[in-house]
């Protein structure tokens, strides 16, 4: 069976990009970046970018690319000694994605079609209180208050979940390639009017100068340093498999390098961008209330459901518009990376199991929707997501990031995909890729792991440990079932691009 692939390079990098860019971009790097240091932020965060994010986004691309596979698929044939031992870690990522973070991430995609249908008249938003509107869908309650959610709400994931469906059912080319085609360019469209309107409203200086004022004193927190590395491997889509099965479907000669330097920048340039728009309507809220800006400004969450509709609801004209497509810009980033999500579980099981697309995606999508609807739960919803999000972004993401260094870079070697690059891309990568990969990366890495450890248990309640730990723990034992079964799709481990020469070595290596 011939793999699918995309229709085209630009198709690919629109799909890496949407993938990367996500309500991770807007409600989390704006905040995240005022709170830890503003302008200074930068530092931290371009030197995990440089030290962690491009070079593992290479490796990924490079391994993807070199053995054709789903991570599963690709860390099978990753050898120690004789026998293959690796295809454990794939799973746990591609689990992970779906069942760790792809659950809740329809929920916020739901609470955005909510906001966003509530904007076309079915509600007055100039008369809501926004902490209503949002408190009346989530409830209130600790980790045990189960109540029936939001009727609406519930119809909003489902309508998520059915456009998760549609896309990835219908494959690489006619359903990922063409969603990306049409969110992402309409993405930008829309940011571009709302940054204009914004810079134009009272007080949007002072919002921007909050975002953006350094404060170098900051950069002595390690705190902050960990924020840096984990928003680099949320936001660059990593360590779960799906930049590995994205470029899985590139065509033979493809510009590897090259283009995970261009994902990254368009990635990271967007969100800085979007800060400058998020802090614009913060700084015209804190004018409106005739309050400084820190008393106004809120996270996640909050900023992007309640503090943001505040703002709009006290706009002049056209609020409406306004506030239509802050919730449309949040819908196409979320769902351009849902697919992404939902891809990479549904490519790896479609590889080893040798399931048809359409079935697994149904499949998938089914057990998705289930679990999902324990985050839509008034009271006690919001209190597992939170605790869930935290647990893939303080340990899931950075631990199996340094296992998918140690094992590609040591195990698989480094050296070889280097050679592959080079081959493939028509120019070299330098010796400091391997040295990134094989040492320095893993190493940060480990530091920040351990800190983030120590700090969560140092800070947290207990239940909210155990949740995060208990859910991370219940997908490592999925994907230990996953990677036990036989593997019945034996044609797809025998993929891959490789070329003539790439065995032999070259001069400069
Ligand atoms: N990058 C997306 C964001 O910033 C979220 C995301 C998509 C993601 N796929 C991922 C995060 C894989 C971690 C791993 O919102």
């Amino acid at each position: 069976m011939e793999r699918e692939s995309w229709k085209s390079r630009t198709g690919f990098l629109l799909a890496a990009v949407g993938s990367a860019i996500g309500l991770g971009n807007i409600w989390r790097f704006p905040y995240m970046a005022y709170k830890n240091g503003g302008g200074a932020f930068l530092i931290p965060y371009i030197v995990a970018l440089f030290v962690c994010g491009i070079p593992i986004l290479i490796l990924e691309f490079a391994i993807g690319h070199k053995l054709r596979g789903s991570a599963p698929s690709v860390f099978e044939r990753v050898k120690s000694g004789k026998k293959s031992t690796f295809q454990m870690l794939g799973w746990v990522g591609v689990t992970l994605a779906m069942f760790g973070i792809q659950v809740f991430y329809c929920v916020v995609i739901g609470w955005c079609v909510y906001y966003l249908v509530a904007g076309f008249g079915f509600v007055d938003i100039s008369k809501i209180s926004s902490g209503k509107f949002f408190g009346n869908l989530i409830g209130s309650g600790g980790f045990f208050d189960f109540n029936a959610p939001e009727v609406w709400l519930l119809l909003a994931i489902i309508v998520v979940w059915i456009l998760n469906l549609f896309f990835v059912f219908k494959g690489v080319e006619k359903g990922l390639e063409r969603a990306n085609k049409i969110f992402m360019p309409l993405l930008a469209v829309i940011v571009v009017i709302l940054m204009i309107r914004s810079f134009m409203l009272p007080g949007a200086m002072k919002g921007i100068k909050a975002y953006l004022i350094p404060k170098f004193d900051k950069l002595t927190d390690i705190n902050v340093w960990k924020s840096a590395f984990s928003q680099i491997f949320f936001t660059l889509s990593l360590s779960f498999g799906i930049m590995i099965v994205y470029a899985s479907y590139l065509p033979r000669r493809s510009k590897i390098k090259r283009s995970a330097l261009q994902t990254a920048l368009i990635n990271c340039g967007f969100s800085f961008i979007v800060g400058f728009f998020v802090f614009a309507v913060i700084g015209y809220l804190a004018f409106v209330n005739g309050k400084p800006v820190d008393k106004v400004v809120t996270k996640s969450v909050g900023l992007a459901f309640v503090t943001f509709p505040t703002a709009i609801q006290k706009m002049g004209g056209l609020k409406n518009v306004f506030w239509i497509l802050f919730f449309l810009c949040l819908l196409f980033a979320g769902l351009s990376s849902s697919l992404s999500l939902l891809e990479a579980f549904v490519s790896s099981v479609k590889d080893k199991f040798g399931s048809s697309r359409e079935k697994t995606t149904i499949i998938t999508v089914s057990v998705g929707f289930i679990l999902s609807i324990l985050f839509a739960l008034k009271g006690a919803g919001i209190n597992w997501l939170d605790a869930v999000d935290h647990a893939m972004n303080n340990y899931g993401l950075v631990l199996t990031g340094i296992l998918n260094c140690v094992v590609l870079g040591w195990a698989y070697k480094a050296k070889v995909l280097r050679r592959h690059i080079t081959v493939s891309d028509g120019i070299g990568i330098g010796k400091w890729w391997v040295v990134m990969v094989k040492y320095v990366t893993p190493s940060v890495l480990t530091v920040i792991f351990v800190w983030g450890l120590i700090f969560t248990f140092m800070k947290k309640s207990l239940t909210y440990v155990l949740v995060g730990w208990g859910w991370f723990l219940v997908m490592i034992l999925a994907a230990f079932l996953l990677s036990r079964s036989k593997w019945k799709n034996t044609a797809a481990l025998k993929l891959g691009h490789s070329f003539e020469d790439e065995d032999n070595p070259l001069p400069y290596s």
